[in-house]
């Protein structure tokens, strides 16, 4: 199958589906993009790095994919780790050995070399500059992709192209840490320099085999008509610009980016698809309207497992948020959203959705969002059983459970176009 309103274009030129996460991640994008995957020529990730953790279950096969798009367990597409990405050397290699361990291709995975490496005097930056906030912390992953980006901004970044010349790559390595020795060893545990370049070339050698020049081989998959599929990781919420700023990750994540992150025009997008959890999660600070404490959130998190693929903390659990989604399907200019995890909420009696919140009885906006508790309207929907796990159309869900997704399209205002109800790839109906 492919991505629905995609699915009557005319295949005239390559256009590239986007899949993004429109919560605050985990949404289940990974297990999405594997649905997919073999429909198309190539899945290309824009964004972010390790500090994502997507997973998909197919039999007794489950695997956790930090950096390698989600389209690998499928023998069809090519995988593509785009420019915008920020990438560590060590996650990588690590990656690569997993996947080739399944007896996996990975000879169809390529990075860009307009990608960023991230070094291990990130970490160690973000591990001080967390530490030094507090109580104020963000709760980032601690994989050091916001120093990662701020060296990008900052025109001292390493990329993967520069792993074609070792000697100056070597010299650019020796220049940041004397160029910036001082911020990067403040109350900062670097490693050594020598370390650094050691590693960086060793690991590099592995890699280098898999860095194309990253626009000419996009460019020449769209000419050719491919199909291509954009992965997006995070989620709207955790967009730098669009999100619950400063509680974000240091990337755009929304729609718009996937083309600065691989280096297309915007006339190449197709459909975009957004994904939701038909509840909410969040992992780390920030503001969550409608995050739920007790009885009801320790139910979530058990049943859907919430924890953390990356650092393995316990997900904060709430409602599904409704003006959250509306938002993001205006910041992504969604097509369609597939929505996961229904199963989780079978077996309560009622199901809460978040359709309003204010501060002192005026409505506020996303932007004006503060880490702060906040009146929220909920509204009501009777619960429903267990799902039948043979279900392959909406229209095969119970009443209530059927009554609850037209709600949130209602909500979204763009159709739902798939729905989950088991992390194993076969478990999703379809519109
Ligand atoms: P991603 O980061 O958006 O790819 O999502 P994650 O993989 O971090 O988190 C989603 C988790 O939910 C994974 O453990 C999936 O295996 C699991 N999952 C995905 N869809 C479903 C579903 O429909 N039902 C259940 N119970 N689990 C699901
Ligand atoms: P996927 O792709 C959930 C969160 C962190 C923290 C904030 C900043 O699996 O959905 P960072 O390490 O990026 O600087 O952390 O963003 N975060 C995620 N939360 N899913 C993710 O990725 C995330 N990537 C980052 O918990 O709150
Ligand atoms: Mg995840």
């Amino acid at each position: 199958m492919v991505l629905k309103a995609n699915a009557d274009r005319s295949p005239t030129c390559g256009l590239a589906d986007v899949i993004v996460g429109i919560q605050w991640g985990d949404e289940g994008k990974g297990r999405v993009v594997d649905y997919h995957a073999d429909s198309y020529d190539l899945i290309a990730r824009f964004g972010g790095g390790d500090n994502a953790g997507h997973t998909i279950v197919c039999g007794k096969r489950k695997v956790a994919l930090r950096i390698v798009p989600s389209g690998v367990l499928q023998n069809r597409p090519l995988l593509f780790i785009g420019g915008g990405t920020v990438v560590s050397l060590a996650t990588l290699v690590s990656e690569f050995e997993m996947l080739a361990n399944l007896g996996i291709d990975i000879e169809r995975i390529r990075v860009s070399d307009r990608a960023h490496i991230v070094l291990p005097y990130h970490a160690a930056q973000e591990r001080a500059t967390e530490k030094r906030r507090g109580a104020h912390a963000i709760g980032t992953t601690g994989r050091g992709i916001g120093p990662a980006y701020v060296d990008k901004a900052g025109r001292v970044g390493i990329t993967f192209g520069d792993l074609h010349r070792p000697t100056a790559l070597a010299e650019k390595i020796a220049q940041r840490y004397r160029l910036h020795g001082d911020d990067a060893g403040a109350g900062v545990e670097s490693p050594p320099v020598e370390a650094v370049i050691e590693e960086t070339l060793t690991l590099g050698r592995r890699v280098l085999p898999h860095v194309v020049d990253g626009v000419r081989f996009i460019q020449e998959m769209l000419q050719r008509d491919c199909r291509v599929l954009i992965e997006g990781a995070q989620g709207t919420m955790l967009d730098v610009g669009y999100g619950t700023y400063p509680f974000v990750t240091s990337s755009h994540t929304i729609a718009g980016a996937a083309c600065t992150g691989l280096g297309i025009g915007p006339r190449s997008i197709g459909s975009v698809v957004g994904v939701a959890k038909a509840y909410c999660t969040r992992v780390g600070a920030g503001p969550f309207p409608s995050e739920l404490h007790g009885a009801t959130a320790e139910w979530l998190r058990e049943r859907g497992a919430e924890f953390g693929t990356v650092t393995g903390r316990p997900r904060r659990c709430g409602w599904f948020d409704a003006v959250a989604a509306r938002y993001a399907t205006q910041v992504n200019g969604l097509t369609s959203v597939i929505l996961t995890k229904l199963d989780v909420l079978s077996g309560l009696e009622r199901v809460g959705v978040v359709v309003s919140y204010a501060r002192d009885g005026a409505p506020i906006s996303m932007q004006s969002l503060a880490d702060e508790p906040l009146q929220t309207e909920v509204e009501w929907h009777e619960g429903w059983g267990e799902l039948p796990r043979d279900a392959r159309r909406l229209r095969d869900l119970p009443g209530n459970a059927g009554r609850y997704v037209e709600a949130l399209q209602r909500a979204l205002q763009v159709p739902i176009q798939a729905v989950s109800f088991g992390a194993e790839r076969s478990e999703m109906a379809l519109s």
